[in-house]
């Protein structure tokens, strides 16, 4: 198709785990639509031209080569899209801020204005110019100050759609959401601006999954999604510490509270505790904007789920050492697992990294293993003084090591020959299973020490 017979051009800043993803699906279930997908970062642009991608997603390989130079077309061209684009998705990262007034919690909104005001250089036509990234309340509306200070005449709706989607489902999520939120203003523009968004999405999305709100309520939404997800781990695990002192099992404890449909029964899986990109800086930009408002009691409610987390993976560690008799130093422990969550290569924030550090502090030696993310485990643990193994595959990993530590929920990790992973150990072995996925059991049967979550440990040791 020629650009004149496409229905629509959509562009979208920022190429990563939401940006590829959401453009690859709006472009398979649009192919009237154009989607242009732009990033700075050049090679990240070119691995998505490749059937290598830059982040590893079930089922996403399949959606990009369905669309991709049919209507889906990765770039480095930054302006010649947002110049093309009637519909402007913007998902550039929104870290943390590191430095001055709000370091350490609210939002570092340098490149989403960096790109705000880069958009209102190039552009020679009016747009609806669509939040996909997180952002805290009333961004938007800065947003739009800035976007219409021009002096050209352009007018740009800007509007809210924050992305739910979650790492390792990202295309099933994206295919089948349990909600798409959309926010605008009230005005004549505005209501525009959400048609024309809603009418992409309900190519393939049921129209009563599509809600609409005012932006303010769908940015905060955001927000609040994750608070709310974040503290139901939080929740489950400050009872894991319980159940472990009290001979509580904590998996019973979730089935049981987890059937009470007011309850439900997801995200109760206790574990070492929650990581990504998201839920810590979505909450911490949270609890900043409620100190805005003198909320100081809110921000100490919201923190609390922060906290619990870091107060989760130090337990973790403290476990280990001390069941270890109270030293790894130089002791081989195999981490299984790396990535923040199973199905993803993604390790930021991962309470792997957490764990990894302290356990090279006591100065034991560690081997790596996970099927997707050691490249990325690499990268997070550079630097480190103490010398560092990688190693894919998990029986080579855990030749004469004194435990092995589960830190993601791969598949894989339940179906091996503990059998034969004991046989290859030093003894007495020990196993650390930060996301209770094994049988423990029959772990302890084969000889192992075992140290689950939220349950008291299995021990040979009286
Ligand atoms: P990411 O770091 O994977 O991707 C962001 C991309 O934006 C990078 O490739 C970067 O090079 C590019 N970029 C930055 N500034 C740019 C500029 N000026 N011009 C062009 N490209 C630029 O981040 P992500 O995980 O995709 O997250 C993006 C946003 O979406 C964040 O606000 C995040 O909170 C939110 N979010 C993430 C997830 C998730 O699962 N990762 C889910 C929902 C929402
Ligand atoms: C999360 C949200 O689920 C998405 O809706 C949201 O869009 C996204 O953050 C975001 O804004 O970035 P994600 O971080 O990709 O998605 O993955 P989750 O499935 O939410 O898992 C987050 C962490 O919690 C992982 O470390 C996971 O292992 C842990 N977790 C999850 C538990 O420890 N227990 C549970 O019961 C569930």
């Amino acid at each position: 198709m020629s650009n004149q017979t496409f229905k629509k051009r959509i562009g979208c800043i920022g190429a990563g785990y939401v940006g590829g993803p959401t453009m690859a699906m709006i472009a398979a279930q649009c192919p009237d639509y154009k989607v242009t997908v732009v990033d700075i970062n050049e090679k990240r642009i070119a691995a998505w031209l490749t059937d290598d991608l830059p982040i590893y997603e079930p089922g996403l390989l399949d959606v990009v080569k369905k669309a991709r130079e049919r209507n889906l077309f990765f770039s480095t061209d930054v302006n010649g899209a947002i110049r093309e684009a009637e519909i402007l998705f913007v998902s550039v990262n929104t870290p943390t801020k590191t430095f001055g007034e709000g370091a350490g919690k609210a939002a570092d909104l340098q490149y989403w204005e960096e790109t705000a005001r880069n958009i209102v250089r190039v552009s020679t036509s009016d747009k609806i110019i669509v939040e996909k990234s997180t952002l805290p309340v009333r961004t938007a509306d800065a947003m739009a100050r800035i976007l219409n200070a021009n002096e050209k005449g352009i007018h740009f709706e800007v509007a809210s759609n924050p992305e739910f989607l979650a790492e390792g489902s990202a295309m099933e999520d994206l295919l089948h959401p349990d909600r798409v939120l959309i926010g605008t203003r009230e005005t004549e523009k505005g209501l525009r601006a959400r048609q024309e968004i809603a009418a992409i999405y309900a190519h393939w999305v049921d129209p009563s999954r599509i809600i609409t709100s005012n932006v303010w309520s769908a940015e905060l939404s955001k927000l609040v999604a994750n608070a709310f997800l974040a503290q139901r781990i939080s929740s489950i695990n400050s009872i894991s510490a319980l159940c472990e002192m009290t001979e509580a099992d904590v998996g019973e404890v979730a089935n049981a509270i987890g059937k009470d449909r007011r309850i439900g029964g997801k995200f109760l899986n206790a574990s070492i505790g929650y990581g990504g990109s998201c839920f810590k800086k979505d909450i911490l930009n949270l609890v900043y904007i409620c100190e805005n408002y003198g909320l100081h009691e809110v921000a100490r409610y919201w923190e609390s789920v922060v906290n619990m987390n870091e107060y989760q993976m130090r337990r973790f560690v403290l476990n280990m050492v001390r069941s270890m008799f109270s030293t790894v130093s130089r002791k081989k422990i195999v981490l299984l697992g790396f990535a923040f969550k199973a199905n993803t290569g993604d390790t930021r924030e991962s309470p792997a990294i957490y764990v990894a550090r302290k356990l090279l502090d006591e100065h034991a030696e560690l081997i790596i293993s996970d099927p997707k993310a050691l490249d990325n485990a690499r990268a997070a643990l550079a630097g480190s003084e103490r010398p560092i193994a990688f190693e894919v595959d998990p029986y080579r990993a855990v030749q004469g090591a004194h435990a092995i530590a589960v830190l993601t929920e791969w598949e894989d990790y339940r179906r091996l020959d503990y059998q034969k992973i004991f046989d290859a150990m030093t003894k007495p072995a020990f196993v650390f299973d930060g996301r209770n996925i094994l049988d423990h059991k029959r772990l302890f049967e084969i000889g192992f020490n075992v140290f689950p979550i939220g349950k008291p440990g299995l021990s040979h040791f009286k």
